[in-house]
């Protein structure tokens, strides 16, 4: 009787520990939105109650780091657990992300993303929102850094980033940017023809008319391609896939995070019997910002609080759904952003379109606190517990770690993961994570180190280099928009520059051997640290090459002809 009673136990018994230990994963990440937004960080005045909600039922991480201030690089190490240099997503120039659908870097494919591991273990995987990792890599439709090849199942969303040139009137960052690289050489072609005209006249220098002819030719060409490519780019960089397919080109904004959050709730609801793996990647907000009418001048920080606020109503609709179709107890849920808040960011009429990072210094593009403190926030009832906060060294490369774990799936052997699983600490078991060095790049270059000594309070922080602010006293670079790592824009340290988070969070106060007693051992350890890191990263193909950056008209994506100006509207009314 004993034994029929457990064999007919047994496979409920089982398959329970099933559904607990291979959950359902659901991701939120947020665009440029800093720590200092959210409510439950602090926030009093911009509402965020459904993020709120997971820290509620979950644990929320106060040293929650990203791999990379910006958004390309932070995004491969978020999916690939490793630093971005390890991928080659790391720029040795000044651009450090994608600009362009029609650039030939990405993530290598040789890369393991967790969603492909999660697909492997028998997952149905979507992305929806924003990619930015790469398209095309030697003709306009081989999709080689297509989310496809990366494990997701499903797509639907961008390729690219919200640019301002996305949105008609609200300025621009890459045609201003071009405006003024082209400017230069274009000029000098003028003056040189003036000048040749002048010295043909004056008897000095015989030109035939034919010289000068093609010159003025080629200067108008040379201005009315720039005009065609300004006026088009958002045509060229802002378009909506639904998986393989172009269907609206350029995206409308208008119900466009209507359309993702059913997009997600639709993708969850075909799965509802199989285990999911689920990333809402929102384009807000980076900008261009823009809401829905329900959001509109709703928020008490403008346009951008309005965005905010409708990512959080996203979320909410997204928790619901999940608690609707009785998945919460096996859904994993991770919130987070891909870096800190662009301080520098403002709209053209001054109104400030960047968000906060609470008392941490500098934002989006630097290594200061500011540039990397991300929120984390983790729930999954009845396993990690409710309203728990943690102050411990985190990474947004952890999740890869975590998830692989979790599913029971190895760690690929043959390269060096840098995330740790977050579970143990997530539920208690341990107090101290796994994490005592972390290592700051700015682009390429390594920009700071962060060490928590075992068993001791204090979180030192050594800086190599920093950027310059501009205005001098100001909290970013507001001359370039976005700070540099590279000579002249930065400031170089040595002895590097020392900070204890734990005692100055916001870091105002550099140590020196006067005000820390072990000023020199730290600052050797540190050195250490960096010596053994370097050695462990290898030189791989640069994805952010001058040459994997350029636009490139025949990897261009187009719905339509290029006569209709790669113009599609395939959204058929849905939303
Ligand atoms: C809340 O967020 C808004 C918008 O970013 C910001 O202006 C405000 O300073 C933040 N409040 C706090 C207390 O950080
Ligand atoms: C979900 O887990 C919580 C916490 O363990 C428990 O109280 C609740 O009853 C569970 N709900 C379901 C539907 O199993």
């Amino acid at each position: 009787m004993k034994l029929v009673l457990l064999a007919f136990l047994l496979p409920w018994i089982t398959g329970a520990q099933h559904t607990k230990t291979r959950p359902n994963f659901v991701v939120f990440m947020l665009d440029d939105v800093g720590i200092g937004d959210i409510g439950c960080y602090g926030n009093k005045t911009l509402r965020t109650p459904n993020i709120d909600r997971i820290a509620n039922d979950g644990v929320k991480l106060n040293h929650h780091i990203a791999a990379a201030p910006l958004c390309t690089p932070s995004r491969a190490a978020f999916l690939t657990g490793r630093y971005p240099v390890r991928s080659g997503v790391a720029s040795l120039g000044s651009v450090g992300v994608f600009l362009f659908s029609a650039s030939s870097g990405g993530l290598p494919a040789e890369e393991v993303t967790f969603s492909k591991l999660l697909k492997e273990e028998g997952y149905s995987t979507a992305l929806i929102g924003k990619w930015h990792l790469g398209m095309n890599c030697n003709t306009r439709d081989d999709l080689c850094h297509h989310p496809h090849h990366y494990g997701f199942d499903y797509f639907y969303g961008m390729i690219m980033t919200n640019l301002k040139d996305c949105i008609r009137g609200c300025g621009s960052v890459i045609s201003s940017g071009l405006r003024r690289r082209f400017t230069v050489p274009t000029s000098y072609l003028v003056i040189t023809l003036i000048t040749l005209v002048t010295l043909h006249y004056a008897g000095l220098f015989r030109v035939t008319w034919r010289v000068i002819f093609y010159g003025i030719i080629i200067v108008i060409l040379l201005l009315a391609l720039l005009q065609i490519f300004i006026y088009n780019l958002r045509n060229l960089n802002c378009f909506l896939m639904r998986d393989q397919q172009i269907i609206q080109q350029p995206f409308s904004v208008e119900n466009l995070t209507r359309r993702m959050t059913n997009e997600a709730i639709n993708f969850m609801q075909r799965n509802e019997n199989k285990p999911f793996f689920l990333f809402v990647s929102f384009i807000q907000a980076h900008t261009a910002l823009f809401a829905s009418p329900d959001f509109r001048g709703k928020s008490m920080h403008g346009l951008y609080g309005d965005a905010v606020e409708e990512a959080d109503w996203s979320v909410g609709q997204i928790l619901d759904a999940i608690e609707k179709m009785g998945l919460r107890n096996n859904t994993f849920i991770y919130f987070t952003s891909d870096q800190g808040a662009h301080v520098e960011e403002a709209a053209a009429t001054g109104e400030k379109h960047g968000g906060s990072n609470g008392i941490y210094k500098g934002g989006k593009s630097t290594n200061w606190e500011g540039g990397i403190r991300i929120p984390g926030l983790f729930q999954w009832p009845g396993v990690i517990p409710a309203g728990t906060v943690s102050d411990e060294l985190t990474s947004n490369m952890d999740i890869f770690t975590t998830v692989v774990k979790l599913v029971g799936s190895s760690l690929p052997s043959d390269r060096i993961i840098d995330g740790h699983d977050l579970m143990p600490l997530l539920q208690g078991k341990i107090r101290t994570s796994e994490h005592e060095f972390l290592f700051h790049y700015c682009n390429a270059y390594l920009n700071a180190v962060r060490w928590h000594p075992r068993h001791s309070n204090s979180i030192w922080k050594a800086f190599l280099f920093t950027p310059n602010f501009y205005p001098e006293g100001s909290n970013g670079c507001f001359n370039t928009h976005v700070c540099m790592c590279i000579a002249p824009f930065v400031t170089y340290h040595d002895p590097p520059l020392l900070f204890d988070l734990s005692k100055d969070p916001s870091e105002t106060t550099p140590l020196t051997p006067e005000t820390e007693p072990y000023f020199h051992d730290i600052i050797q350890v540190i050195h250490q640290a960096v010596e053994n890191h370097t050695k462990t990263v290898q030189k791989v193909p640069n994805q952010l090459s001058f040459n994997n950056l350029i636009w490139k008209p025949w990897l261009q994506p187009c719905c339509s002809s290029l006569s209709e100006f790669c113009y599609c509207d395939r959204e058929g009314g849905q939303a």
